[in-house]
């Protein structure tokens, strides 16, 4: 987009203040806009309520937050990847199947519903299951020390469960459990290492597993009987590393040290290179630790189905602007620009800054030819962002609604425009389906009709639809023509809070 005409919004002193409702321009893409939001936005007044479940992770209540890497683990760890060296396909990976395979024996428990429980709300059009599963790692990890693990979006959760099964358990022989790790493409010391990195984090309880952890472990202050895997339950460090070859704290937990021989699966596991990958662990720096297993975590994550394309890795926005849309103003009904602009004290991972944000409201007729605009302010590199033309087509945000299954909503476009030949909305919406609580998302579209509604220079369409099933999150929509995007909007986020 040309450079033609644009505003320069200065963030200091603050604009003027604003409610905005939708989000027109989302700033690189939708997709790369929200989940950059989940991943930066954990402090300050407008804090994702993602983040919200995972700080602070050293609280002993969190403990749903830490299963958030387990769960990454078992969706992993059936993806099939042995005929992709073949010219063949890899099957499973992050995919979310693990909301279809609860009832397996391999993923008993509580945590992996708990978690999809949670973020089942987020899911959208833009948003899958799998991405969100694929966050909860990166979130995990950084957020209790660990490093910035590289984050790309795109993956696509799956329809049914995943035909390959065997997550190792505690009582799998170290054969099997080193197939099943290869399976996934993980070698022996890959598979080593990448259990100690899973294994720094949380406990064994013996709530779930009984037949590792005995119930001298239930306390009145720990009433779920964990055993924590090293002296640092909520710490992403090497300690458990060091506990087990040094035979001190939790000698590498309760997988080692079990009353129940049968059940010392990382003991097995640990030995069978003869504890060659757990000293070489011990050896390196505590940053060479970390990169290591930022690096396998990584992988995890990023084993996806073939014909899965994951995104650029999302990096933090140093500014942002959010909610950014033409509408027309409440109390004067004309139109506006509006939005927020967001800062941090600088990115530099995620997260690691409270957020700021800016309100901004510009009546259109201030900025009648623009096509983009310009964020400056004190120690700020100005940036400039595209957004439409005024007067093209536009969904607007407070003539357009969801409620439970239905939406209804109003495009308008300059009424001299003559650019509305074959708009359509299509209308997304995140719904609930059987056997998982990972929502699947269908896509419907609307044709639009013209209203009698009449502003200064406008003329207005309409449209509506209903899901007819219940519908989970926010509903998206996108006007659409000749097969192009020119619009986007997000309605009824929810618990979510987009
Ligand atoms: C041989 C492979 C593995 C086996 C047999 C195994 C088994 C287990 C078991 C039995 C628990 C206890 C769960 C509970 O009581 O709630 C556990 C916890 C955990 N596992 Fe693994 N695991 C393995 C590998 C991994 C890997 C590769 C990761 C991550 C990359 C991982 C991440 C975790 C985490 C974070 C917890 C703590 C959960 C909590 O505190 O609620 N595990 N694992
Ligand atoms: C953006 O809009 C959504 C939906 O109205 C709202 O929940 C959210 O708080 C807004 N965010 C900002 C930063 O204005
Ligand atoms: C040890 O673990 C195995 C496998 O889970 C189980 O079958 C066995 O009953 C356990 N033994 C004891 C004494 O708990
Ligand atoms: C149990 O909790 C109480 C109160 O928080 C604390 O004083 C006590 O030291 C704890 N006991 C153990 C064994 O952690
Ligand atoms: C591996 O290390 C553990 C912990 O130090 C030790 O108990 C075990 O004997 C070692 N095993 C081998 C095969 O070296
Ligand atoms: C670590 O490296 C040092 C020096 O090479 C060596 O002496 C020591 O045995 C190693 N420790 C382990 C646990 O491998
Ligand atoms: C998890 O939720 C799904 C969908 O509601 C349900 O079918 C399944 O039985 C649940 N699993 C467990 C272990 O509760
Ligand atoms: C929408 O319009 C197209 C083209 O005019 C037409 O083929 C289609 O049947 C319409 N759909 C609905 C649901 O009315
Ligand atoms: C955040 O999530 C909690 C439940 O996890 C919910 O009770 C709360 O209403 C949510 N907040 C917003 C602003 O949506």
């Amino acid at each position: 987009m040309t450079l033609r005409s644009s505003i320069l919004l200065h963030l200091l002193p603050l604009l003027l203040l604003a409610s905005s409702g939708g989000a027109m321009f989302f700033y690189p893409t939708p997709q790369a806009s929200l989940l950059e939001h989940l991943l930066v936005d954990h402090g300050g007044a407008r804090a994702a309520n993602f983040s919200a479940a995972v700080t602070p992770l050293h609280q002993l209540r969190d403990r749903g937050r830490r299963a958030w890497l387990r769960v990454a683990f078992h969706d992993f760890i059936t993806a099939d990847t042995t005929a992709a060296a073949g010219g063949g396909v890899t099957t499973g990976g992050i995919d979310a199947s693990i909301g279809f395979e609860t009832g397996r024996a391999e993923n008993k428990g509580s945590a992996f519903n708990d978690s999809l429980t949670f973020w089942r709300p987020f899911v959208n059009e833009y948003v899958s299951m799998s991405d969100l599963i694929a966050l909860g790692t990166v979130m995990s990890v950084h957020l209790c020390g660990g490093k910035a693990i590289p984050y790309r979006p795109g993956r696509v959760d799956a329809l049914h469960a995943d035909p390959t099964t065997g997550v190792p358990e505690p009582e799998t022989g170290v054969d099997e459990t080193l197939d099943e790790f290869g399976r996934a493409g993980f070698n022996k010391q890959d598979a080593i290492a990448l259990t100690a990195c899973g294994h720094t984090l949380g406990s064994v309880h013996h709530g779930g597993f009984p037949e590792v952890v005995g119930p001298e472990a239930v306390t009145p202050n720990n009433t779920n009987g964990g055993a924590n895997f090293d002296s640092t339950r909520g710490a992403f460090d090497p300690l458990v590393v060091h506990e087990y070859i040094d035979a001190t704290g939790s000698r590498g937990g309760a997988l080692v040290t079990s009353f129940n021989e049968t059940a010392r699966s990382d003991l097995r596991l640990y030995e069978s290179d003869g504890n060659r990958t757990m000293r070489g662990l011990y050896n390196m720096t505590a940053e060479a630790f970390q990169d290591t297993c930022a690096g396998l975590l990584g992988r995890m994550i990023d084993t996806v189905p073939s014909g899965v394309r994951l995104g650029d890795v999302i990096a933090p926005m140093s500014i942002k602007p959010v909610n950014v849309t033409w509408d027309f103003d409440g109390a004067t009904g004309g139109l506006v620009l509006s939005g927020n602009i967001r800062s941090g004290k600088g990115h530099t991972a995620y997260g690691d800054s409270d957020t700021y944000f800016y309100p901004f409201a510009i009546p259109g007729s201030a900025i009648a030819d623009a096509t983009s605009f310009t964020v400056a302010g004190d120690s700020l590199t100005a940036q400039t962002f595209p957004i439409t033309r005024q007067g093209q087509p536009f969904l607007v945000p407070r003539m357009s609604t969801a409620t439970g299954s239905s939406t209804s909503f109003t495009v308008a476009s300059a009424a001299d425009s003559g650019l509305e030949e074959g708009m359509t909305v299509e209308v997304t919406a995140p719904v609930e389906q059987p056997l998982t609580l990972a929502p699947k998302v269908v896509t419907a579209v609307v044709n639009l009709t013209m209203t009698e509604d009449v502003k200064p220079g406008f003329r207005f369409w309409k449209g509506s639809y209903d899901v007819h099933q219940q519908v989970t999150g926010a509903i998206g929509l996108t006007l659409t023509q000749g097969g192009e995007a020119l619009d986007h909007l997000l309605l009824g986020a929810g618990l979510a809070g987009w």
